[in-house]
């Protein structure tokens, strides 16, 4: 989301005029983006904002904070920093050139019905096979841990056919794969459900591809699964993240299942899907008991790929408020039950690449000899294949974060892309 956030942000600036520069000592205007799921991500910007304090010492540099630190810290932002020239939230990703003119602090949610989603300039897309595009933002939710509610607000779906229209534009610049995006993107109401939308996204001529991120469980709907069944282009792998293996952990989350109705959930969805999810350790008051429970559900679930944290208390949240009465864990235990969880998973994500040694897997190449089959894990290969090109690729050897192997024959061909429009321009005599 940031990532695309940051896309949007750039293109609003190059419509005023601004253009990127490689190194930072070379910039007019540093806009820092932030996230603050985790206090580590928070820190990052605070170190980042002194480094960039000396540029403005040096040459006048004009910096700017952007993204959820913002919009969590707001004016106590530039009270903390105040060489910082202006504070801007995710709701107002097009006001950033007015902020870099003006200065000051923009952070007020907007009401639904007023706010709009910033379109994405597909010319910024040119030449990539892959692409964000934004479905809905916010989230209803009220997971205990989860600082995300707070700084992106209510649940706002864009409509659908807005979202079908960037899609087709990005396709007609050379784009195979769209990854829908929200932070709760299957609980999507633009005036069709998900399942839906993915339909009308998976009906534009030339998309071959389509993912989305992230998903809530409680939304996972049978629609949703008749999809993956149904709909070719979209892709195999599904993240849908569990939290922790323990009822009782989770309630204290707030995330409204039990294990054994994810369970269910999760084998409702067709075999060969690629299952992803994110485990916190050390969430307050978990015991060891609690954690063993959890080890079992992992190890019983075959989880795909797995992204595990340590909890990082975060400010407004429900648990925060509970720190004390459920018990913070030691950092230490908490450190120690991450490394469990991540060598177990470790040692299942190698054998399921080793386990493809040998095999033909479907590539969208990205960069020249870099590209994801259909399970979104990473490929390296040697070939002559194209930025947007499907291929075969044989497997010839797999680590932990990837596969390498050789291109065998392109199935798809590159789109055939018009060249860059130049822009014209007149000046005319006052
Ligand atoms: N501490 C640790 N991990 C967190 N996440 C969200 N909030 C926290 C927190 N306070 C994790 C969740 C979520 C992922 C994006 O980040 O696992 O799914
Ligand atoms: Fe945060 Fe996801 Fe829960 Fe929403 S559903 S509160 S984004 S963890």
């Amino acid at each position: 989301m940031n990532e695309s956030d940051s896309h949007r942000m750039g293109e609003a600036l190059a419509r005023a005029g601004w253009e990127p520069t490689p190194a930072a000592e070379q910039a007019d205007l540093v806009l820092v983006n932030t996230c603050a799921i985790r206090e580590k991500a928070e820190d990052k910007l605070y170190s980042a904002l002194g480094r960039y304090r000396l540029l403005k010492t040096q040459r006048g540099t004009k910096i700017g904070v952007a993204g959820c630190v913002a919009q969590q810290e707001k004016e106590r932002l530039l009270r903390r920093a105040p060489f910082v020239d202006f504070v801007l939230g995710p709701d107002h990703l097009d006001k950033v050139p007015e902020l870099v003119r003006k200065g000051g602090v923009e952070t007020a949610f907007l009401e639904t019905e007023q706010y709009l989603f910033p379109q994405a300039d597909p010319e910024s897309s040119r030449g990539n096979a892959t692409a964000f595009v934004t479905a809905m933002k916010g989230c209803d939710n009220v997971c205990s841990f989860c600082v995300v509610p707070y700084t992106r607000g209510r649940e706002v779906s864009r409509p659908y056919a807005e979202i079908v229209r960037e899609v087709a534009s990005l396709v007609a610049v050379g784009v195979r794969e769209a990854t829908l995006i929200g932070q709760n993107v299957n609980a999507y109401a633009g005036g069709c459900d998900f399942a839906e939308l993915i339909r009308r996204v998976a009906a534009v001529p030339g998309l071959l591809r389509i993912r989305f991120t992230t998903s809530h469980p409680m939304d996972l709907s049978e629609a949703l699964v008749r999809c993956f069944r149904e709909v070719p282009q979209l892709m195999p792998h599904f993240h849908l993240p569990v939290q922790h293996g323990a009822d009782t952990v989770l309630q204290r989350m707030r995330r409204k299942y039990t294990i054994a109705e994810y369970e269910r959930r999760i084998a409702a969805l067709p075999a060969e899907i690629a299952l992803t999810s994110d485990i916190i350790c050390g969430f307050p008051g978990e015991t060891d008991d609690e954690h063993r429970q959890n080890l079992e559900f992992l190890r019983r679930t075959d989880y795909d790929n797995l992204f595990s944290f340590v909890y990082s208390p975060r400010p407004h949240t429900g648990a925060i408020l509970k720190l004390e009465e459920w018990g913070e864990v030691p950092r230490e235990i908490a450190i120690r039950r991450l490394e469990e969880v991540q060598s177990l998973q470790m040692a299942r994500t190698l054998k399921r690449h080793r386990d493809r040694v040998g095999d033909t897997v479907e590539v969208l190449v990205e960069e020249s000899g870099f590209g994801r089959s259909r399970e979104n894990w990473t490929v390296h290969f040697s070939g002559d294949a194209q930025p947007g090109d499907l291929v075969n690729v044989r497997v010839e050897s797999a680590s932990l974060v990837a596969l390498r192997g050789v291109q065998l024959g392109v199935t798809g061909s590159a789109p055939r892309v018009d060249p860059p429009r130049k822009r014209r321009l007149s000046v005319v005599p006052a």
